[in-house]
């Protein structure tokens, strides 16, 4: 894991978006994993901005998203399709034909997890995945006890997530309580891991997947075992970290 640490999350959503700027820029087919939530707002917006400025193309980057709410549909304002279109995909030049989120409306959801993990490894398999950490640790909907080997399928918010979650919606009552989820296995195949957190209520997801035990408790914890993950933090989420300094000092070169 490649740990940096910004003064804001700002600066972060900017090194970010520099990063995946770039790889576009080197790979105009690049496929990307995209994450929904406020996290990476920011650095949807310095993107968008990227784009409108002519320093990227978004015309043949193909997309799969994360997750998706069981049973919203696309134009429902808090499903996950509609969060793509409204915070990135509206703004950039992106096909949206060649923009993809997990089945949550399926009449076969097994069978439509199964092709969407088919349809991923069809498109060459994902080349940069984009992740923010839920305050219990999870990545995508991986809940703790997920699997650390587990792949797209239907899975259970805990009730910390539907809490936290209820900021969207009306009321606790009308968060959904299940989704579809790529696996933690499915986001560790992808060549290249950026995680975005922020804020002080992330911190001790933070420290636990970034330092301590590798363990489907914490299910962010997996990307110890990536060969090439980056963690781009601001100070309040770095808090808890006791190798700050550490990690300060191999970062400044960004
Ligand atoms: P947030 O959610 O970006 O809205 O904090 C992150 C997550 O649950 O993965």
């Amino acid at each position: 894991m490649q740990i940096v640490i910004c003064k804001t999350k700002e600066e972060a959503c900017r090194k970010a978006a520099d990063v995946i700027s770039a790889a576009i820029r080197g790979n105009p087919r690049i496929v990307l994993g995209l994450a929904t939530g406020s996290t990476p707002v920011g650095m949807y917006r310095e993107l968008i901005a990227d784009c409108k400025a002519g320093k990227v193309d978004f015309s043949t980057v193909r997309s799969f998203n994360l997750d998706e709410y069981q049973g919203l549909p696309p134009e429902h304002d808090q499903s996950y399709r509609y969060f793509m279109n409204a915070n990135l995909f509206d703004h950039v030049n992106i096909d949206k034909a060649n923009t993809r989120v997990p089945p949550g409306q399926a009449a076969d959801t097994a069978a439509a997890c199964a092709q969407y993990e088919a349809d991923i490894k069809a498109a060459g398999g994902i080349d940069i995945q984009v992740l923010g950490i839920g305050s219990d640790g999870h990545i995508a909907f991986n809940e703790p006890g997920s699997s650390l080997v587990s792949r797209t399928r239907l899975v259970a918010l805990t009730q910390q997530t539907i809490r936290d979650n209820a900021r969207f919606f009306a009321s606790e009552a009308d968060v959904p309580r299940y989704a579809v989820s790529m696996g933690v296995g499915t986001i560790m195949e992808a060549r290249k891991i950026i995680m975005l957190c922020f804020g002080a209520n992330k911190a001790a997801a933070v420290k636990a997947a970034v330092e301590g035990g590798i363990s489907q408790f914490c299910p962010a914890s997996a990307l110890q075992m990536h060969p090439d993950a980056m963690v781009f933090l601001d100070e309040e989420a770095a808090a808890d970290l006791a190798l700050k300094d550490f990690y300060r000092s191999q970062s400044c070169a960004l």
